[in-house]
């Protein structure tokens, strides 16, 4: 049987660093209440103007390239997942593609959010699988930084998000025993608008007016404890799946690798599925939520922390806007 797997992973994140005592001098709030509720200490921002989620991919896309022991020329094709992408189109894959001088190659943006990595590592698995594509480059990759409002409107949504990028080559495994064991993806349309930025959009003429721009609907807008309550029932929900689907139980996982959304998330799960803190992976508070970036970033720094052994099994879950959600069981 012919599975597909991440050969090698990479991130990057911004140099410049935002703490929460930095955000508490442009709103109202305190690294008290950001800490207590997120986890969430510091996070990144792009250095200055001019770089988008389009640049931040190129080292991490590099560095995983590096490690999976292959150049541009051996990738079949790119999927950018991103929410935050440099322009409306074209899509930060072709820009990726530009970047690292892979003209030709198909490239594909992925529009799902926190669940875009997973979105973009069944597409992958698929390709692969197919016999489509041998290799894959899957993207997560957002600047936040330059769309949140760094002010006491936009505060509930302004401290959680930061800047960052991870990146993973995806290709056959060389053990069939190893690599993708499962997948599992929803959407439901329902909370569309309880996370989501309202501008610009195609409903109106010349897609934002002076009056949106005043009132804020550019900014992201959330509600809160509606996507807390989501994001831990469905959470929990997709990860029994994937692990069903892979024909396991908790008891065979060694590392839970959840998107970064907020750690109180993380740790109710985990306390759910009854998996020890030291087999959760948490990031949150060096880079806040970085979108469609937290899988491989979270991944790439679980094997920096050398916490992923020959054979280890991973599971992997997402929850975002949309509403969409994920979860993936991987054996490396
Ligand atoms: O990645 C996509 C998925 N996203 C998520 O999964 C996020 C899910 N939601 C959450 O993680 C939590 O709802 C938050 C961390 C965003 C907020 O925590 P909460 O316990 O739900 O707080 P809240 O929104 O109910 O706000 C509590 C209070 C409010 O004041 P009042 O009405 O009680 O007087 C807010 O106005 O905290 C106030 N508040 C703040 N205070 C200081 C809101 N933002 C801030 C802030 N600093 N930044």
């Amino acid at each position: 049987m012919i599975r597909s797997t991440i050969l090698g992973v990479g991130s990057y994140v911004p140099t410049k660093v935002v703490t929460n005592d930095d955000l508490a001098k442009m709103m109202t709030t305190s690294d008290e209440w950001i800490f207590q509720r997120s986890g969430i200490k510091e996070r990144r921002f792009v250095e200055e103007e001019g770089i988008g989620s389009s640049h931040l991919a190129v080292p991490a896309s590099k560095m995983a390239m590096e490690r999976a022991g292959v150049t541009a020329d051996d990738i079949d094709a790119i999927i950018f997942a991103t929410l935050s992408p440099d322009y409306d189109f074209p899509g930060c894959g072709v820009l990726l593609g530009r970047s690292l001088g892979m003209n030709g190659k198909p490239a594909m943006d992925i529009r799902n959010q926190c669940s875009g990595f997973l979105y973009g590592l069944s597409v992958a698995d698929a390709w692969v699988r197919a016999g489509m594509y041998e290799k894959i480059l899957v993207v997560g990759s957002e600047v936040h930084s330059t769309g949140i409002e760094l002010a006491d409107r936009g505060r509930d949504v302004a401290v959680l998000f930061g800047d960052g990028a991870g990146a993973a080559v995806v290709g056959r495994s060389p053990d069939d025993n190893k690599g993708l064991l499962s997948i599992a993806l929803h959407a439901d349309g329902a909370g569309a608008e309880d996370l989501w930025i309202e501008a610009p959009t195609s409903r109106v003429k010349h897609r934002i007016t002076p009056q949106m721009i005043e009132d804020g609907r550019h900014f992201p807008k959330m509600k809160g404890k509606q996507v807390f309550r989501w994001a831990t029932e469905k959470t929990l929900e997709v990860a029994r799946e994937a692990l069903k689907k892979a024909d396991m139980t908790v008891a065979d996982v060694d590392l839970l690798v959840p998107h970064q959304a907020n750690k109180r998330i993380n740790q109710f799960i985990a306390a759910k599925l009854e998996l020890p803190e030291e087999k959760v992976v948490h990031n949150i508070e060096k880079y806040g939520n970085t979108t469609a970036a937290t899988i491989p970033m979270a991944l790439d720094a679980a094997f920096k922390d050398e916490r992923i052994k020959d054979g280890d099994v991973v599971l992997f879950t997402a929850f975002g806007s949309g509403y969409t959600w994920g979860g993936a069981v991987m054996r490396f």
